[in-house]
């Protein structure tokens, strides 16, 4: 008899450290509470079933030539799903997917993370399984190498564990435990862009110019460092300017885009205690840290006259969680 489960995992930002973490850097990293959603039946036959309800408007502007083809955006959810069966010994079976993400696709959000990790979850819960996080985290590096080439884990593991995270390794991931936690306003460029691209061309720069980017290495592992305990003393002033010197980084390493700068520019001028990039860049998404849920309303406001989409966010403490009750627990 076929079972079903649903399972829900959010999407990420990534508050210091992207791109130097592939090159051995640790990242800060947070879940914010928008999703994607998978249920899964267990079918007898070996055959994958993917049917994704992806919003084109969350596709956002081709200024990049962003054209995520159908293929590219269902093979790593077809990946996760063999991967979760081959590792529950279920090889000769097959799963039928209702997938929905309702995370922006290529803005730096962990889209494709979170979607896996929700196949993964939703996939293993139908075949009675209820795999801890270190195990669908593991999973989930399949599908993101696919998509990413050569993937830290940073998006995944956010995407699994949730909360706030300390990522240096994927089995050296950090829960971080706050008493206060920042306000942070996400906004979007609306121009999107293929993270595989962006990724490749900071590990190629940084073989070509080994001394520059050990020593941005060295900067960015110290200002992880620092962030982390800024989080810990809720000093947001000090957790501002460490954005704000991640941003100049990235900048340099040029995967920042106008798009970027701008909005950066104009949260900060706005009363952002820090602005910077987060994600892969080229486009996507900024995050402010604003004084208080007042302050990032009135800055999301100023940010959407200078052409930026503002998400109010906030922090999606849970990471990935499965039910087999139909889902609705998880809407
Ligand atoms: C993408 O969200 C983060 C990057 O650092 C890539 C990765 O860590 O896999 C750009």
């Amino acid at each position: 008899m076929s079972k079903y489960a649903s399972a829900r995992a959010p999407g990420k930002i990534i508050l210091t450290g992207e791109h130097f973490v592939v090159l051995g850097a640790p990242a800060v990293a947070a879940a914010v509470n928008l999703y994607a959603f998978a249920t899964a039946q267990s079918t007898s036959g070996r055959r994958l079933k993917v049917e994704a309800n992806i919003p084109l408007s969350l596709v956002g502007r081709d200024e990049n030539k962003f054209q995520p083809d159908t293929k590219e955006l269902l093979e790593p959810f077809r990946l996760a799903a063999r991967d979760s069966l081959d590792y529950l010994g279920k090889r000769t079976r097959g799963v039928s997917l209702e997938v929905d993400c309702q995370i922006p696709i290529g803005a730096g959000l962990g889209s494709s993370a979170a979607t896996s990790v929700a196949i993964i979850a939703a996939t293993s819960r139908a075949y009675g399984e209820n795999l801890d996080k270190k195990q669908i985290c593991q999973l989930a590096f399949g599908p993101e190498s696919y998509l990413h080439g050569s993937p830290s884990g940073v998006d995944h593991a956010t995407s699994t564990y949730g909360g706030i995270i300390q990522f240096s390794k994927p089995d050296n991931v950090k829960q971080l435990r706050l008493d206060k936690l920042p306000s942070l306003l996400v906004c979007d460029t609306n121009v999107h862009r293929s993270t595989k691209r962006l990724v490749g061309s900071v590990v190629k720069r940084a073989r070509r110019d080994t001394d520059l980017f050990k020593s941005h290495v060295h900067d960015v592992s110290e200002i992880s460092f620092s962030a982390v305990r800024a989080l810990k003393r809720g000093d947001d002033r000090e957790l501002g300017d460490l954005m704000n010197k991640n941003h100049e980084l990235l900048v340099e390493i040029g995967v920042s885009h106008p798009s970027l700068d701008r909005l950066v520019t104009a949260a900060r001028r706005a009363g952002a205690i820090g602005a910077k990039m987060t994600g892969a860049g080229g486009g996507g998404c900024i995050i402010a840290l604003c004084k208080n849920d007042e302050a990032a309303l009135k800055i999301g406001s100023v940010l959407r006259r200078v052409d930026g989409t503002p998400y109010m966010v906030s922090l999606d403490p849970s990471g990935a969680v499965s039910s087999t009750d139909g889902g609705t627990a998880l809407k």
